[in-house]
């Protein structure tokens, strides 16, 4: 179990013509947030493999990639290489999860699996040994600045009791609709690592948004589940 709730700042609600300083305001995260979007698994298109590699050598905070591509299978290996240190791939995406997340971790990344709102959890009946992380995602994929999904909350519980009953604890991440009102239910709730997007990049100040997501979810910590 962490003791401190992890924050993920989105680089998707960055202002990209000023990405070096916006990395910059994040230096106090945990994660570097990076949302691949190929216009196919989903309608909107983002970034690519090549300014991954640019903001691993901006920053020494973890970049923590998310795909929403159609076949994760096939195009995991770019991203590994442009330096990602955690690889999350959608369940809804590809055909053979336990293979890409053994063949993630083998060429050295965490490897996680991410489900969209309309999956329910027991897809990771089988899988949940063999990941490092479970990403829950509070709203449908594609864009940032959504409305947080109000059932997410029991997914995170049976996330979290399915990785009890297997005697793991994978990290728990929620992107979507995150910021310091939810924070602390969202933890309760099961969650541990916090992706935020427009709660972040949105404030004047994201360094002190980033605090206060944090101290919001550590309260939740300190409830348990
Ligand atoms: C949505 C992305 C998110 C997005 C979150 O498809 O996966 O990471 O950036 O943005 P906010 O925090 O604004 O909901
Ligand atoms: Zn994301």
């Amino acid at each position: 179990m962490l003791t401190d709730v992890r924050i993920a700042p989105s680089i998707l609600a960055a202002d990209y013509l000023n990405l070096g300083s916006e990395l910059e305001k994040i230096k106090t995260a945990d994660y570097v947030h990076f949302d691949v979007m190929d216009g196919v698994f989903v309608p909107n298109l983002s970034f690519g493999p090549g300014l991954l590699a640019e903001v691993k050598k901006a920053t020494s905070v973890p970049v923590d990639v998310h795909l929403m591509i159609a076949d994760p299978d096939r195009r995991y290996a770019a991203y590994v290489d442009a330096g990602a240190d955690v690889i999350t791939f959608h369940y809804e995406a590809q055909l053979h999860a336990h293979r890409t997340l053994s063949a993630i971790r083998e060429a050295g990344a965490l490897a996680g699996i991410a489900l969209n709102p309309g999956t329910p959890a027991s897809v990771l009946e089988s899988l949940i040994e063999d990941l490092d992380m479970v990403l829950v995602m509070t709203v449908n994929p594609g864009f940032g600045g959504q409305k947080f999904i109000e059932r997410s909350y029991d997914k995170l519980r049976q996330v979290r009791a399915m990785a009890e009953e297997h005697g793991v604890d994978p990290l728990v991440e929620v992107d979507g609709g995150v910021g310091v009102a939810n924070a602390e239910q969202i933890v309760r709730s099961g969650a541990n690592v916090l992706v935020a997007g427009s709660s972040v990049f949105g404030s004047t100040d994201p360094a002190a948004a980033i605090a206060s997501i944090r101290e919001a979810g550590n309260r939740g910590l300190a409830q348990g589940d």
